[in-house]
């Protein structure tokens, strides 16, 4: 019997939209299967299935109807049949029953598949593997160092997008525009940060770390190995005084003061990456009570980093934690790691110096760096320890080795990304951080600085090498001393300022 269908079905547009949309009904159907039962998944294959398939899909469905009312248009033009106001549907004519049943069963099934496949597409779309993954060399950086952060378990989109439609659909547009600038080669090497319009950190850290909770105090431990011959290793421990609380328990103090509840920070910045700071503004939202505090040395000039760069912000999560999914380290501490897991063999002499100069260089690719690291540790055995070169052969191919991969894990050549690019603003070592603000030159209209004092943030509760080890007693601070002799040096500038490239 054949199957008979309304006259105007009979044209080529309807007939190419019915052939487009039955080879995409059964690609989906087969490579969905495929996926499900042999496990094979890919964000390629992804993007295939839940974003291109179901394209064409719709766009073939889309013919179908366009076909019959162009040729029903141009026959209602030449006098074929008599025009109407609507079509009429008589069901009972074969062709009218046939299309109609058709029509029935195919938009069910066409409204089921929608709902099916646009679960998937979100649930994929939201998916680490999409983010960290399909746009491969542009995003390995921030991936790579994810998989190694404190939050290697927690979604990308939970601190890119949050939680509701309306921020979804915000970020899926922008990343319209980041497809563009991939697949066009266009994108801007390094990434740029901070990302400008992040959604605000309460409405996506605090949906894990409520402020409420309470964050006390913090026992930290840092070690690190200076650049002598012996590689010594100084140890620092630091009781930080973290804070936070919860306002209503009338407990606020400490680091987290600035996230309280009843307190803005505000802050105006003048350069791209938030890094000057020329003016503060603190109000309390109980009382309404406002404190001014101006940079002295630098203070705020009309038109000062123009309309581009200057911004206004209230003070939120990201401002100290800005890279708490992506830790790019300095050459310094991603080889102090790597010396205290054993990686790297402390038993090398000057291991430390040598490691961190060969890290030190610019290269253009992780090939030519993982070369030329090498080269670089074998020469200078070779020249400065030629009895060492024999005897500890294996420890200095291993130690080689242990820089290649730390080096991998925190700078990406091809992407430009470096510790320098990325500060980190938790501290005040490698960058300004804290000291933004905290820097002894931001005075208050009320005649107080913010304060600058070491013990403020943190005590040192011990310090030094295991032989020359300092304690200090219970709930007090020992004078930070400073690894090497540099006198007085650090009271006077910013450690950022000799740390920032790690000085040798
Ligand atoms: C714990 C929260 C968190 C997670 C999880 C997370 N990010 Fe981020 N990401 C951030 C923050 C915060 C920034 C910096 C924002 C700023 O400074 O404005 C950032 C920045 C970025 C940037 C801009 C470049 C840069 O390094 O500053 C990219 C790209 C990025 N993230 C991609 C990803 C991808 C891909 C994943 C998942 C594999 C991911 N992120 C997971 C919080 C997170
Ligand atoms: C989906 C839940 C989730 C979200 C969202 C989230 N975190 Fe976390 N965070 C965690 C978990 C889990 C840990 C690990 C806890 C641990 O180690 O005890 C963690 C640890 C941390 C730590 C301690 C890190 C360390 O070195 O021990 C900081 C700081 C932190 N998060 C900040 C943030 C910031 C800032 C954001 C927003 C950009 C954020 N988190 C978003 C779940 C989350
Ligand atoms: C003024 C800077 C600053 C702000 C703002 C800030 N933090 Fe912190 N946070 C710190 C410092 C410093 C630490 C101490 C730990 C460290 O040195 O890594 C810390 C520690 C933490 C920890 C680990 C605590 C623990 O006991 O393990 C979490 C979680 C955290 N912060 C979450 C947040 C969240 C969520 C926000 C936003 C509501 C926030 N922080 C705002 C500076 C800040
Ligand atoms: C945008 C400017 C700004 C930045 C950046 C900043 N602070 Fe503050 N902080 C302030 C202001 C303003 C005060 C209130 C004046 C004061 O007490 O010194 C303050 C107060 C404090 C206090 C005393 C709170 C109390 O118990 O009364 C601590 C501790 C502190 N900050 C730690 C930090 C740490 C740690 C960082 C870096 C991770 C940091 N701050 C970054 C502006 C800033
Ligand atoms: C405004 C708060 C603040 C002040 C003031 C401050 N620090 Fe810190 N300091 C921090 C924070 C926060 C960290 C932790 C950084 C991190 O989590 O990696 C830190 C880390 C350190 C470290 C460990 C550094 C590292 O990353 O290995 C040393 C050492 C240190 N501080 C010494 C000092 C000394 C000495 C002073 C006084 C001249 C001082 N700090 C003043 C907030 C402060
Ligand atoms: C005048 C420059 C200068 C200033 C300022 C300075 N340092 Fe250093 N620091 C050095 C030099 C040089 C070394 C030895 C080379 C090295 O180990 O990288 C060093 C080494 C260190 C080390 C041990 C080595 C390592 O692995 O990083 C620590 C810890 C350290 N400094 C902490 C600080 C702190 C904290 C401050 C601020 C309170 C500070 N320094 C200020 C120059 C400086």
């Amino acid at each position: 019997m054949k199957l008979r269908l309304p006259y105007s079905f009979y044209n080529l547009t309807s007939y190419i939209g019915a052939v487009i949309a039955l080879i995409a009904l059964f690609m989906f159907i087969f490579l969905y299967a495929l996926t499900s039962i042999s496990g094979f998944d890919k964000a390629y294959i992804g993007i295939v299935i839940f974003i291109v398939i179901p394209f064409f899909l719709i766009l073939g469905l889309l013919l179908i109807p366009i076909g019959m009312l162009n040729k029903i248009r141009r026959q209602k033009k030449s006098g074929e049949i008599e025009s109407r106001e609507l079509p009429v549907l008589n069901l009972n004519l074969p062709n009218h029953r046939n299309a109609t049943i058709i029509f029935a069963i195919g938009t069910t099934l066409f409204l089921f598949l929608s709902a099916f496949g646009s679960y998937h597409a979100y649930h994929f779309t939201e998916s680490n593997r999409f983010c960290g993954t399909l746009c491969h060399k542009l995003m390995v950086p921030e991936y790579t160092s994810y998989q190694l952060s404190p939050h290697a378990r927690v979604k990308c989109a939970e601190c890119h997008i949050g939680s509701g439609a309306n921020w979804y659909v915000k970020s899926k547009l922008s990343g319209l525009y980041q497809v563009y600038a991939t697949v066009a080669n266009v994108y801007p090497q390094p990434i740029p940060t901070p990302i400008k319009n992040l959604r605000p950190a309460r409405e996506t850290c605090e949906e894990c770390h409520w402020p409420q909770k309470v964050y006390g105090k913090q026992q930290r431990k840092e070690f690190y190995y200076l650049p002598d011959e012996d590689n010594t290793r100084w140890e620092i421990d630091l009781l930080m005084n973290t804070g936070g609380g919860n306002p209503a328990l009338g407990q606020s103090s400490g680091i987290h003061w600035h996230v309280n509840s009843d307190i803005d920070i505000e802050y105006i910045t003048t350069d791209e990456k938030r890094s000057s700071i020329p003016r503060v503004i603190q109000t309390n939202k109980v009382t309404g009570e406002q404190i001014i505090y101006n940079n002295i040395e630098e203070p705020l000039e009309e038109g000062d980093g123009e309309d581009s760069f200057r911004d206004q912000r209230v003070m939120d999560c990201i401002d100290c934690h800005n890279r708490p999914g992506h830790i790019y380290n300095d050459p310094s501490k991603f080889i102090n790691i790597s010396l205290a897991s054993g990686l790297i063999d402390d038993t090398l002499p000057l291991i430390k110096q040598v490691a961190v100069e060969a890290c030190l260089q610019e290269y253009e690719t992780t090939e030519q760096a993982f070369g030329e690291i090498k080269n670089y540790i074998q020469s200078f055995y070779q020249e400065n320890y030629p009895e060492i070169t024999e005897s500890k052969n294996r420890e200095i191919e291993k130690s080689i080795a242990g820089v290649q991969q730390a080096f991998s894990q925190n700078i990406f050549p091809e992407m430009k990304v470096r510790w320098e690019n990325y500060p980190d603003y938790i501290g005040h070592m490698t960058s300004q951080g804290c000291f933004r603000c905290h820097d002894g030159k931001h005075a208050g209209d009320n005649g107080e600085m913010i304060s600058h004092e070491c013990v403020v943030c943190h005590l040192i509760t011990s310090q030094g090498t295991k032989e020359s080890a300092q304690h200090a007693s219970m709930q007090e601070s020992l004078d930070f001393q400073h690894p090497i002799d540099i006198g007085e040096e650090w009271r006077e500038i910013g450690c950022y300022e000799c740390h920032s490239t790690p000085p040798l």
